[in-house]
Parts: C-alpha cells; sequence; structure tokens
C-alpha cells in the first residue's frame, strides 16, 4: 500500500510506536499529522529504549524520511532537546527531517495558560504540554507559526502583540505574573538558527514523493476517544487524531489513502480524567496495570486500566475507517483466569444501539460483559500465530468478531521481534 494511516483506537498508548516502527521498515516517509509533545510513542529495539514526542516514529530506520506535518503543534524546546537526544544515541536527523512551515508553535503562554486551567474547575487531566491553549490560538487565527521562525522581525511582531493581549489575560483575570515580552522574543529568534535547515513545505514534498513512487506512512498521536470531535468531549484533545485527521494535519488528500489501521490494546488502558466504563479499580485494575506497566510515557502518570471495550473498539471502527488491525500486549493477559470483553453498553436496563457520545449518557452506561477462559501463560516467545494457546486464538477471535476488526498483527512484547503476522 503506499499511502497508509495509522492510529490509536482507544485512549491513546495503545502501542503506536512499536507497530509505526516495524512498519517504517516497509515505508519511504513517516509523519506525524496532529497533536504535539503531549504523544509519548515507545520502541524497544535490543536494549535500548526510545520514547518519541514529536518526532515521527520512523526516525529509527536510518532509510526513512521523517516529517513533522502542519497539524502538528511544536514546542521548539521539546523539539530541539528531542533531537540531540536522539543523535546522541547514534540516530542522524539531519537531512531526514522535515517540518513543516505551517505548524503552530507553542509558546511558554500556552503551557502556563495549560497549568491555570487544570488548577481550576473545568480540569480534565490534561498533560501540561500546553496543546489545547495552542490551538485555541490557532483557531482564533492569532497563532505563531513554524515559518514565522524565518523572519525574525515579524517573529518579534507577532510575539509582541500576542504576549500584550495574553499579559491583559494573565493580569486581570488570572491574577498572575505578567510575562516578560523581550526575553520570550529573544529565546525564540533563537530557535531560528536551530530549527530553520528543517523547515519547508512539506506538502509539496509529500505530493513530490507520491509522484516519484515513494510509499507514506501517516502516524496519528493519542486515540480516537480522544478526539475533538469523536471522543469523549470535553474530556480529549484539541486535535484529530482520527484518520480524517490524516488529511488535513499533512496535506495528503482523501484520494490519496489506500489504507487506515487500528492500534487496538488487548484491554483498555485510560491517563487523565473522563468517562471509562470498563474500568476496573480493584486488584485486577491494579495487576494490569503492574504487568502492563501502564505508566505514562510523558508524564509518567498511573494509567487507568480495565476490560477490553468493544463496543468502543467499534465505534473506532466505524469513524476511523479501520480496515486491518495490530493487536498490542496481548501478553500481559497472560496471568488471568477469566477474561471480560464487553460487547455492548446498557443505561437503565436498557441495550445502546450506539457508543454514546454524549457525556452525561457516556458516565451512566453499563457494561454488558462475556467471559472468556484465560490462557494462562506466556506469550512473549511466539513470532507464528499456530504457536499460541488455543483459549488466546478464541480470545482474538472473540474481539475480532464484536469489534468488527480483521487482526492483521499480534504483538506479545514490547521489541520489534515480539510480533505475530498473519
Ligand atoms: P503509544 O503512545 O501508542 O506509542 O504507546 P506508549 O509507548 O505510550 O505505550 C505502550 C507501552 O507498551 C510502551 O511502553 C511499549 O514499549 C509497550 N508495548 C508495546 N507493545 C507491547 C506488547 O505487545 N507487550 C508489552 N508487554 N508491552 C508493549
Ligand atoms: P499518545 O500519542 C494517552 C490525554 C491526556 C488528557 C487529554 C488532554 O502517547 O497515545 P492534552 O495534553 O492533549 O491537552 O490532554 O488527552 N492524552 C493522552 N493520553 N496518550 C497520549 O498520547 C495522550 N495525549 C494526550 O492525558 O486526558
Ligand atoms: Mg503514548
Amino acid at each position: 500500500m503506499s499511502v497508509s494511516v495509522i492510529v490509536g483506537s482507544q485512549w491513546g498508548d495503545e502501542g503506536k510506536g512499536k507497530i509505526v516502527d516495524i512498519l517504517s521498515g516497509r515505508f519511504d516517509l513517516v509523519v506525524r499529522y496532529q497533536g504535539g509533545a503531549n504523544a509519548g510513542h515507545t520502541v524497544e529495539i535490543g536494549d535500548k529504549k526510545f520514547i518519541l514526542h514529536l518526532i515521527p516514529s520512523g526516525i529509527l530506520r536510518e532509510n526513512v524520511l521523517c516529517v513533522i506535518g502542519n497539524g502538528v503543534v511544536i514546542d521548539p524546546k521539546a523539539l530541539l532537546d528531542e533531537i540531540s537526544l536522539l543523535e546522541g544515541m547514534g540516530i542522524s536527523i539531519k537531512g531526514r527531517l522535515f517540518i513543516s512551515h505551517n505548524a503552530h508553535l507553542i509558546m511558554p503562554y500556552h503551557k502556563l495558560l495549560d497549568s491555570i486551567n487544570e488548577s481550576g474547575l473545568s480540569k480534565i487531566g490534561t498533560t501540561g504540554r500546553g496543546i489545547g491553549p495552542c490551538y485555541i490560538d490557532k483557531y482564533a487565527r492569532k497563532g505563531v507559526k513554524i515559518v514565522d521562525l524565518l523572519d525574525k522581525k515579524t517573529l518579534g511582531e507577532k510575539i509582541r502583540a500576542n504576549i500584550e493581549e495574553k499579559n491583559t489575560l494573565l493580569k486581570k483575570v488570572y491574577n498572575q505574573n505578567e510575562l516578560d515580552v523581550d526575553s520570550i522574543i529573544k529565546e525564540y529568534q533563537e530557535f531560528d538558527d536551530a530549527i530553520d535547515q528543517y523547515i519547508t513545505d512539506t506538502p509539496l514534498l509529500l505530493d513530490n514523493a507520491l509522484r516519484d513512487g515513494k510509499s507514506i506512512l501517516l502516524e496519528g498521536a493519542q486515540g480516537a476517544l480522544l478526539d475533538v470531535d469523536f471522543g469523549t468531549y470535553p474530556f480529549v484533545t484539541s486535535s484529530s487524531p482520527t484518520s480524517g485527521g490524516a488529511c488535513t494535519g499533512s496535506g495528503i488528500p482523501p484520494t490519496k489513502i489506500d489504507s487506515v489501521i487500528g492500534i487496538v490494546k488487548a484491554y483498555t488502558t485510560r491517563v487523565g480524567l473522563g468517562p471509562f466504563p470498563t474500568e476496573l479499580l480493584d486488584e485486577e485494575g491494579e495487576k494490569l496495570r503492574k504487568i502492563g506497566a501502564e505508566f505514562g510515557a510523558t508524564t509518567g502518570r498511573p494509567r487507568r486500566c480495565g476490560w477490553y471495550d468493544a463496543f468502543l473498539v467499534n465505534y473506532s471502527r466505524m469513524i476511523n475507517g479501520i480496515q486491518s488491525a495490530a493487536i498490542t500486549k496481548l501478553d500481559v493477559l497472560g496471568e488471568f483466569d477469566k477474561i471480560k470483553v464487553c460487547v455492548a453498553y446498557e443505561i437503565d436496563g436498557k441495550l445502546l444501539k450506539s457508543f454514546p457520545t454524549d457525556e452525561k449518557q457516556l458516565m451512566r452506561a453499563k457494561p454488558v460483559y462475556e467471559t472468556l477462559d484465560g490462557w494462562k501463560s506466556d506469550l512473549s516467545n511466539f513470532t507464528d500465530y499456530n504457536q499460541l494457546p488455543s483459549k488466546a486464538k478464541e480470545y482474538l477471535e472473540f474481539i475480532s468478531k464484536k469489534s468488527g476488526i480483521e487482526i492483521k498483527m499480534i504483538s506479545v512484547g514490547p521489541r520489534r521481534d515480539q510480533t505475530i503476522e498473519l
């Protein structure tokens, strides 16, 4: 397939980084299309562990070119830190990384406003990376873009106008100290020297790549249920992680997309606040967190854990158009006697016909479970589907049928070689 989209099918952290790393061996370019350094995509190669926040996970394969698309919001400091960390680990970046001139910049006031919002009543448990406030400015048509870095004078003027407005807000509404305009302008003008070399017209670069017969993998961050339109609003992120966002966030038109691959964790996790019908608040949830090492790759926060939700993944399949799926972390379920799968929701004893997107309804929805036998064995060394115990195969067949997804890949551990292809 020449253009494929990878989407998180639940609430993020499904193991997108690992699967993108594997698939990028078969693609020429990998493109991030939304989100920012709120993402944490982990790739383990041998004894090395990489956590990518802004740079596409394809960067670990030296023949792959990587693009940060216009839909991404970029914290220049986080980007430069990530570049130097990767270079320090022997990964080449120069000549392989291209950043869209239309991507927006995260400014210090975005992070400050994120933390102020989180200290109030509208707290949603963000990553604190300034994501929401940056997208607010983008849509309010006040944002500072990557292309602005190229012209120091315009950059200074734009930052000054923004900070004057934000300072009024900080002082009068939030009773906070004002920000120092000149030091922030200086800091961002200096980023220019380090980042200039990567900035380019990425829609044109991608169009040329397609004309040359190159293949492109679009790497989504977060997950469908965190999508600002289709997720569990207001407990969502401020971008479009679903497959539609891959076009608007990269400049690749819908007519060029060949396939959509969903990354689906074999159970469910969520970080931050918001409804989570299959959440386990007992020792089984604790067991999933412990065996699955479910702690945030960006913030280190413990992830909330629960059973697989086929009703939710079926919704995700629908809005993303998922044609094939990679099931991740199947190995984590190897110590459970019984494994539950949510197959429907009910409210007041009535089964719901479709996934509720209204917050109040979702809070009241009760999962309807079917219980399967566990396989009680270690899957982490298996590389062939036929090696899997029959109970593990039954689990996979069951979740595939109930969620309407065709499973093409099964991950049984964090490393590249712990992967089964069908
Ligand atoms: P992403 O944000 O979707 O890329 O996922 P994260 O990197 O935030 O979280 C996934 C975590 O699970 C990482 O620590 C991975 O190394 C790890 N992981 C990925 N696939 C598997 C798997 O099949 N089994 C186990 N045990 N760990 C996995
Ligand atoms: P990856 O790409 C899991 C969650 C936050 C919070 C909500 C809004 O690694 O799967 P934000 O900082 O985006 O304004 O926070 O979204 N969130 C994620 N949860 N994985 C992620 O990324 C996430 N990025 C944001 O916890 O609930
Ligand atoms: Mg993650």
